[in-house]
């Protein structure tokens, strides 16, 4: 097992509670990182630490007391939850990430994963296959405050010299962690409300489309993109990828498979604004060019999954 010691920031939440546990059958120190408390097998699998992210002495007592040379940071205010409170989000979304980047440099990090989103598209990007480069007008203070990450993240790369990765998630889909207050939880919530109640209030309308990933896809697409050597990365601001898309009227329809009396009904709120300004498919034929990103679920493996795994 490699002796990286390696530092989850945002380990409580959807995506680092999984990345947590599968970084800790790959490395013999994975130090597990929040403001708020992790899930069980986080807590019982492992060190974990009370930190802020925007306290950056606290952060390099961190990385200083375990020695740690790769970080995955992952805290951050999400889009629905971003337009809720913009300043919030400007400020762990960037000043955070800001933090990360100086203490990996001066405390020589070997190796940094930020993710991005496909909120940094905005209404003038191209709605179908959205490629990795092209007109970039996000308009959330989400979007706004991850396309400025990318930046930064290129920025560290090209002038610092700091290996610093990063993918372009779409909407992720998991059952072990709640949604984090995005725009894509919906299809989160409907598997959850189709097992314990057979029914499911949407806030999206029902022929939104948009690019989503099951979560174990997104986990090796992590994996993947940090073990491969650094001259195969070509992108240093972050990566497309995908897996699939669908509308929610299509995920009912896959979830009906299963649950023939499952009833859903259309109450579209003001995420259904931020959900039409992004893309509904993404290209990601870099990612695969570059370090072979291929995935592997299928909206109709997905949903045997969830259900299998919600029901259980
Ligand atoms: P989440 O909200 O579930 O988890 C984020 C975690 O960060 C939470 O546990 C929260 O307590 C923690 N956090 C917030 N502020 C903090 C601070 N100041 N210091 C320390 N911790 C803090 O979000 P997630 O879905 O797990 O997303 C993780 C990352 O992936 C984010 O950067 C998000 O933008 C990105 N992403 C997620 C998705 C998705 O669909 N889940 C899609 C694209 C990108
Ligand atoms: N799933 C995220 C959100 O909806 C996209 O980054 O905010």
């Amino acid at each position: 097992m490699p002796q990286d010691a390696v530092l989850v920031i945002g380990a409580s939440g959807q995506i680092g509670s999984e990345l947590t546990l599968e970084l800790r059958k790959h490395y013999t120190t994975v130090v597990a990182a929040d403001l708020k408390n992790p899930i069980p097998e986080v807590a019982d699998s492992g060190p974990f630490l009370r930190l802020d992210v925007l306290n950056r002495s606290g952060l390099a007592d961190c990385i200083s007391r375990y020695r740690i040379n790769q970080i995955y940071h992952l805290a951050a205010i999400l889009s629905a939850t971003g337009e809720k409170n913009p300043e919030l989000a400007w400020r762990v979304n960037m000043k955070g990430l800001r933090n990360v980047l100086d203490c990996s440099l001066q405390m020589n990090v070997q190796k940094l994963f930020w993710p991005s989103t496909i909120a940094v598209f905005g209404p003038n990007s191209p709605k179908q296959r959205t490629p990795q480069w092209t007109v970039m007008e996000p308009n959330t203070i989400y979007g706004i405050s991850k396309l400025a990450g990318e930046r930064w993240c290129d920025y560290y790369f090209q002038k610092k010299n700091l290996d610093v990765r990063s993918l372009r998630y779409p909407g992720l889909i998991s059952y072990k962690a709640p949604g984090g207050g995005g725009t894509t939880d919906y299809a989160i919530d409907i598997f959850f409300e189709a097992v314990r109640h057979r029914r499911f209030t949407c806030f999206l309308k029902a022929d939104t489309r948009l690019p989503m990933m099951y979560m174990p896809d997104a986990i090796r697409a992590t994996l993947l993109l940090m073990e491969a050597p650094a001259d195969r990365i070509t992108v240093r601001s972050s990566y497309n990828i995908a897996a699939i898309d669908f509308t929610p009227a299509e995920i009912a329809e896959a979830i009906r498979k299963h649950i023939a009396d499952f009833v859903i009904d259309y109450q579209p709120d003001f995420r259904q604004q931020i959900a039409e300004s992004w893309p509904e498919s993404i290209d990601d034929s870099v990612a695969r060019r570059d370090w072979g990103w291929m995935p592997s679920y299928n909206l109709e493996a997905l949903t045997t999954d969830m259900l299998a795994h919600i029901a259980a």
